[in-house]
């Protein structure tokens, strides 16, 4: 399952305008099998942790724990009482990175369980319980996360209406993102930036509206191709993000120097406050710009567009 990048619309997704969303070829994987006793035993390659989870003792503090969930809800989707798993979850998407790790392992657990008990890979059910499943990592999700980890390639999302599948072609472009180091945490940033709207309701209401048309005219210009438009519209979604108060010093910095070599355009990503600035390039200016970013960023990731969503290994 794949790591998501938003191209455009974050947080004004949450309270109900489109936004644009690609997956990214970093995966999340989970492998499920039996355990040997009625516990859960959760296996997290990049913690390096370790956990047992029973009926009566679940430790929700456990960074495992949403991973349990996930669990807890897919057996009750099937009907099932509790049964004994090794869930063991490898990811190459940085967490709270904002490329949906959380979103993915949830798409992944529930893929591999679903798997393990001869069910139907039926995308719609995976998605709809790893967004259950999101709830409780951050609160008021808006779906897109795990829409785009469970179904791939380029959508536009809307809370209401669900998603459309965008004809793109990105062969040409690279994505590229730039930790700024700082951790934020989304369901914090998602509140912030609510109980700002809320402040402001009637000066709120206009920048929500435009980052919505921006989005629809974002979906356009992928679907004719026109990545110069798509670029700049990002920039100009980076500039509402900041006035929603999510930008901080250190992201402006990620994203000016990657304008400044070359990107077609740049912004945050994702709950912003921290975490990844999204650029998006040619692939000939790619290695300028990465340069650049090293110079200011502990990780810099180049990746491409998947078009695969929620797949499954034989193994
Ligand atoms: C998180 O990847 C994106 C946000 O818009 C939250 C959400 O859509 O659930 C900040």
């Amino acid at each position: 399952m794949r790591g998501k990048a938003i191209l455009v619309g974050e947080h004004f997704v949450v309270e109900n305008q489109p936004a644009i969303a690609v997956a990214l070829n970093l995966r999340a994987r989970a492998e499920v099998t039996e355990s040997s006793s009625s516990e859960t035993i959760i296996i997290s390659e990049n913690l390096k942790l370790e956990e047992s989870f029973s009926k009566d003792n679940v430790n929700e503090k456990s960074p495992l724990y949403p991973i349990y969930y996930a669990k807890k809800l897919t057996l009750e989707h099937l009907n099932l009482d509790d049964y004994g798993l090794k869930i063991r979850i490898s990811s190459e998407i940085p967490p709270a990175s904002g490329m949906g790790s959380s979103a993915a392992v949830s798409v992944a657990t529930i893929a591999a369980i679903l798997k393990f008990f001869d069910e139907s890979l039926d995308k719609e059910k995976i998605s709809k319980l790893a967004y259950e499943a999101e709830k409780i990592v951050h609160g008021k999700p808006s779906g897109i996360d795990n829409t785009i980890s469970t179904y791939g390639g380029a959508i536009i999302f809307r809370k209401s209406e669900g998603f459309i599948s965008l004809k793109s072609n990105f062969e040409r472009i690279k994505i590229i993102l730039a930790d700024s180091g700082l951790p934020r945490s989304t369901g914090e940033m998602v509140r912030q930036v609510l109980s700002l709207k809320k402040k402001y309701e009637k000066i709120m209401e206009p920048i929500y509206h435009g980052a919505g048309r921006l989005a629809i005219e974002v979906a356009k210009a992928i679907e004719n191709n026109d990545f110069e438009t798509v670029g700049e519209l990002m920039n100009i979604n980076h500039g509402l993000l900041s006035a929603i108060n999510v930008s901080n010093k250190k992201l402006e910095e990620l994203v000016y120097t990657a304008r400044e070599n070359g990107a077609l355009g740049a912004k945050i990503t994702g709950a912003g406050g921290g975490g990844f600035i999204i650029a998006l390039s040619y692939e000939d200016r790619c290695k300028m710009i990465v340069e650049e970013l090293r110079k200011l960023s502990p990780r810099v990731i180049v990746c491409d567009v998947s078009k695969d969503g929620v797949t499954i290994e034989d193994n």
